[in-house]
C-alpha cells in the first residue's frame, strides 16, 4: 500500500505526477488556505504533509495529536517558523525545507526593495502616472538616495545574506559590514565584510537588510532602541519575516523621520490588513512576501520539497532535514 500525502495547494502536474508515483494523494483545491476542519479531518490518515508553510498554521502538538501516522512535513520555504520543531522531535516527525535553491531570487528581490526605496521608485511612478509631473516640477523634489559606494549592514549571513553581498560588493561596491550569530570568515574575505556587534551595525550602516530566520531568538530583534540607533538617513530592507521587527516601532520610526524609507517584502500580518498605516507612508515600498516567487524557482523548489517528501516516506534521508 501506497503512503498517503495532502498536498495543502496545487502544485503543477509534473511535481504532482512524481508524489503520486509513491504515493496516494489527497488534496486541498479549495480557495485559500486549506481550513482548519478540513486538515485536522485530512490528518488523521495521511504519512505526509506537504505545505508552503503558510497554507497550514503551526505544526504544533495541537495539530500533531492528530496525526498517528504522520512521519514527515515537506515544507516549499526555505523558512519553517511554522514548525514547532520540539514537538515534531517528541513525535518523530521530520521536517524538510527547499535551501539553497532560491538563494539567488531571494537576494534579487532584496536589492529590488532596496533600490526601489533608495530611489522613491514607487512614489516616483505614482507621481508621474497621476500627471503631476509638470515643466515646474522642483527637480530636487525627486531627488533619492545614492546606493553605489555607500554602507550596507546585512543581519544575517546565511547563504542568501551572502547572495546579497556578492551583488553589493561587485555589482554596486558598496562597502560591507554584517552582524550574525557566529563570524564568517569565507565572506569577509570574498567580500571584504566586517563583522560589527548589532548596535555599532545599526549606527553605522546607510542600508540595513534583515535577512535573520525567525526564532525565538530574532522575534522583534529590531524594535524602538533599534530604529533610534539607525541613521535618519538610513533604508531599512525585511525580507525575513514580518515577526523579527516590532511592526509599530517600525511605523513609528518611519512618521516621525527616524529613518528615510523602509521595503518590505514581509509583514506580522499576511496577508496585511488594508487600514496598517505602512500602507499608506510614501516612504514604504510593499510587496506581498514574494521573495522566491518567480516561475523558474518556485518550480524547483516544489520538485525538491517533493523529493524530499517521497524520500521520508520510501525510507530514505531527506536531502533537507531542518534538524539532524
Ligand atoms: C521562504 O522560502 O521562506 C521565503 O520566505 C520565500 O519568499
Amino acid at each position: 500500500m501506497k503512503p498517503k500525502v495532502y498536498l495543502t495547494y496545487p502544485v503543477s502536474e509534473e511535481v504532482e505526477g512524481f508524489i503520486a508515483k509513491h504515493c496516494e494523494i489527497q488534496k486541498w483545491d479549495g480557495e485559500g488556505r486549506v481550513p482548519e476542519e478540513v486538515l485536522l479531518r485530512e490528518i488523521k490518515e495521511i504519512d505526509g504533509l506537504y505545505t508552503s508553510g503558510s497554507t497550514t498554521g503551526k505544526i504544533d502538538e495541537r495539530l500533531l495529536s492528530h496525526a498517528p501516522y504522520l512521519k514527515v512535513v515537506s515544507n516549499v520555504s526555505v523558512g519553517y517558523n511554522n514548525f514547532d520543531v520540539e514537538a515534531m522531535r517528541k513525535r518523530n516527525v521530520i521536517g524538510t525545507n527547499t535551501p539553497h535553491v532560491l538563494n539567488e531570487t531571494v537576494a534579487d528581490l532584496a536589492f529590488a526593495l532596496l533600490l526601489a526605496s533608495a530611489r522613491r521608485i514607487v512614489e516616483l511612478d505614482k507621481f508621474v502616472k497621476a500627471g503631476n509631473w509638470k515643466p515646474t516640477t522642483v527637480y530636487s523634489d525627486t531627488y533619492g538616495k545614492d546606493v553605489h559606494g555607500a554602507k550596507l549592514g546585512i543581519i544575517g549571513m546565511g547563504r542568501i545574506g551572502e547572495a546579497i553581498a556578492r551583488r553589493a560588493k561587485f555589482g554596486f561596491e558598496m562597502d560591507i559590514i554584517y552582524h550574525n550569530r557566529t563570524r564568517k570568515p569565507d565572506a569577509e574575505k570574498k567580500y571584504e565584510a566586517a563583522y560589527r556587534d548589532l548596535p555599532t551595525l545599526l549606527t553605522e550602516a546607510d542600508y540595513i537588510i534583515l535577512m535573520t530566520p525567525l526564532t525565538s531568538e530574532t522575534f522583534q530583534l529590531i524594535g524602538e532602541e533599534e530604529f533610534k540607533l539607525m541613521k535618519q538617513s538610513a533604508v531599512f530592507i525585511n525580507v525575513s519575516r514580518g515577526q523579527t521587527v516590532d511592526e509599530q516601532a517600525l511605523i513609528r520610526a518611519l512618521e516621525n523621520g527616524e529613518i528615510y524609507a523602509a521595503g518590505l517584502d514581509v509583514f506580522e500580518k499576511e496577508p496585511i490588513d488594508a487600514d496598517n498605516p505602512l500602507l499608506t507612508l510614501p516612504n514604504v515600498v510593499t510587496v506581498p512576501h514574494i521573495g522566491s516567487a518567480t516561475a523558474k524557482t518556485e518550480a524547483k523548489m516544489a520538485m525538491r520539497a517533493a523529493e524530499n517528501l517521497v524520500s521520508v516516506l520510501t525510507g530514505n534521508q531527506p536531502r533537507d532535514p531542518v534538524w539532524q
